[in-house]
């Protein structure tokens, strides 16, 4: 990009209007601005925008720059990107893009059809919403509170019961490789495996955009009228496309954006029908994960604009248990998180349409501390009555617990839990750092379940290991073909058996048959690059007699104990002439 054109968009750009969309300003003299620094976090403001000067500076954490500086900062873009951003916001025509390589420049006119076919189809879905067909989509609506101005607010659409109107439409628009890429059409596999012709994905249904941060439609999530099992699933989502990563995005965002900042604080709900309720209510900083667990994209899209958050997920399991996952993402990252429950089981949709918004900010404002939540729902799982469900309650809540970046949170919430659950505070704090231990530990945890090999069986595996031909392999391998009972039950028996049966070995690893054993292998090539004399490997089968003989005479010995008790002096007679003969081969070996 030219720096001529960067120097004129800086020129143009009004700095204090840009960095407004991103930080609540407030006049703090006749040309500068201030507001709460976005780089770090402070609770006073010191991070300042000089309008004159055209630049920011934060005393706080000294960050400083220009509109250019800013943005890239914010939205963790190069220059170019930036220059192209500010330019967009204050409507300067962008000159030609210039593009590294072809591939980039076809990956860009992918993108830009992907976009103009999403916007094309928006409008196509709003104005079926209006056909005669739409009747029972409207009605439905209504029904569930959907006001005019929210349907044009969030461009809701429907989308007709038709595999081809809507094709046969675009056909003259857009190629064919624009309509594949986009997700809006599917076309199944043929006979000879050729794709077959293009057919509309949403049929049926009611459209809700999906939105990007800059507010244009990249994908749709589409609810079936009817819930018969012909309809499919309730919502139908686009797949993902160059335009669309799903949990990259956060529904509503482009419009929450403002207000987030205002409010300092998002509201995060399950359904984009509970964000869509929430927003016409005049909740307007709230955002929709779509039903699933919050996503670590999703965490640093939203901590661009707050690290504040309010979470109200469905009262059921599904929403109970995306709660958590959410709930420990956020922590993890340093966000501050409060958590409502609404009382009857019902979702904020609900709640606000049978309730009132009045209600509803009530129950916003009666949101709980994470840990508060956690621990309750701790006791509901687990009703800490008997030491086991103490201890199951602890469990839930430990990885809650380690979460927590701050050492202070994290005491106050180990003494809350303590005390809710009726625990030993000293006794909780201990679990804490015994949890802490073993997460750093568990690297490693896995190998060491595995039982030790004797040095006998170690020495053996190196032998075995050994390329073919070599004198102590082909012994090692000789006796224990010889003597498979000598390795019957030892924790390495299946992968010396495997060894064994092997003629050539490419990859030794190849042969280990669980992670023990691959362990066990990794543990014995690693420390070894000695050669073996065949008289290490008699040694070893020497040893290996040895262990079995012994193992053979702790078996005896109970055996005759046994006998003894019964008064059964057949076998005690037998069991003593095997024992005789027994130590005598001990003594021997
Ligand atoms: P309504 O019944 O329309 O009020 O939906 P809801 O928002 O109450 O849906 P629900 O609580 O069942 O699920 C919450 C969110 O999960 C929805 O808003 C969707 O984003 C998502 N979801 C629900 N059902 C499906 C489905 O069948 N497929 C997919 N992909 N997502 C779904
Ligand atoms: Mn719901």
């Amino acid at each position: 990009m030219a720096d001529g054109f960067a120097q004129s968009v800086k020129q143009q750009a009004d700095i204090v209007r840009v960095i407004g969309e991103y930080v609540r300003l407030t006049k703090a003299g006749a040309q500068s601005f201030k507001g709460l620094c976005p780089f770090h976090k402070e609770k006073t403001p010191s991070f300042n925008v000089q309008a004159a000067q055209q630049f920011f500076h934060c005393f706080g954490c000294g960050q400083s720059g220009d509109v250019f500086t800013f943005v890239q900062k914010m939205e963790n873009v190069g220059f170019p990107e930036a220059v192209r951003t500010v330019a967009q916001k204050c409507g300067i025509p962008l000159p030609k893009r210039e593009f590294s390589s072809p591939e980039e420049a076809q990956a860009s006119r992918l993108r830009s059809r992907l976009l103009e076919i999403h916007e094309q189809a928006c409008g196509y879905f709003e104005e079926q919403l209006q056909s005669p067909e739409a009747a029972r989509a409207r009605e439905y609506l209504t029904s569930r509170g959907v006001t005019a101005e929210a349907i044009a607010a969030f461009r809701i659409g429907y989308a007709p019961d038709s595999y081809s109107t809507m094709r046969d439409r675009f056909q003259s628009s857009f190629d064919e490789e624009t309509m594949r890429a986009s997700g809006l059409f599917s076309s199944k596999e043929q006979n000879d495996g050729a794709v077959g012709p293009l057919y509309a994905r949403f049929r049926k249904r009611i459209t809700f955009p999906i939105r990007n941060e800059a507010g244009r439609v990249i994908a749709f999530t589409a609810r079936a009228l009817d819930n018969d099992e012909k309809a499919g699933p309730k919502y139908l989502n686009s797949p993902e496309t160059p335009l669309y990563t799903k949990g990259h995005v956060l529904f509503n965002l482009d419009k929450a954006k403002q207000s987030i900042r205002q409010f300092e604080f998002a509201l995060l709900v399950e359904g984009q029908m509970d964000c869509i309720s929430v927003y016409m209510a005049g909740i307007t900083n709230v955002l929709a994960t779509s039903g699933t667990a919050f996503t670590e994209a999703q965490v640093r899209l939203l901590a661009r604009h707050t690290r504040q958050v309010v979470v109200n997920f469905d009262p059921d399991t599904a929403g109970a248990n995306a709660a958590e996952k959410s709930i420990a993402l956020l922590i993890e990252e340093g966000f501050s998180v409060k958590v409502v429950t609404l009382d009857g089981g019902l979702d904020p949709d609900r709640y606000v349409r049978e309730r009132g918004t009045p209600a509803y900010i009530a129950a916003l404002r009666s949101a709980r501390r994470h840990s508060d939540y956690l621990i309750d729902r701790a006791r509901t799982l687990f009703p800490p009555v008997t030491p086991d469900a103490k201890v199951k309650a602890l469990n839930f809540l430990l990885p809650h617990m380690q979460h927590i970046p701050s050492r202070i949170a994290r005491d106050e919430f180990a003494a809350d839990a303590a005390q809710k659950l009726a625990i030993d505070s000293a006794l909780l704090r201990q679990e804490l750092k015994q949890a802490a231990f073993a997460r750093r530990a568990d690297v490693s945890s896995k190998a060491a379940a595995a039982p030790a090999l004797s040095e006998a069986e170690k020495l053996l595996l190196r032998a075995l290991t050994l390329p073919a031909g070599d004198a102590a392999r082909e012994l090692a391998r000789k006796r224990l073909a010889q003597e498979p009972a000598l390795y019957e039950g030892l924790a390495a028996s299946s992968l010396l058996s495997a060894f064994v049966a092997a003629e050539t070995i490419s990859n030794p690893f190849d042969l280990a048959p669980d992670e023990a054993s691959r362990h066990w292998l990794a543990a014995v090539l690693l420390h070894s690059s000695q050669e073996i004399q065949p008289e290490q490997v008699e040694d070893a089968f020497h040893s290996l007699r040895h262990s079995r003989l012994e193992r053979r005479q702790r078996e005896l010995r109970r055996q005759l104990a046994e006998a003894e008790q019964r008064g059964d002096a057949t076998s005690v007679q037998e069991l003593m002439t095997e024992k005789m003969t027994l130590d005598r081969a001990l003594r021997e070996n």
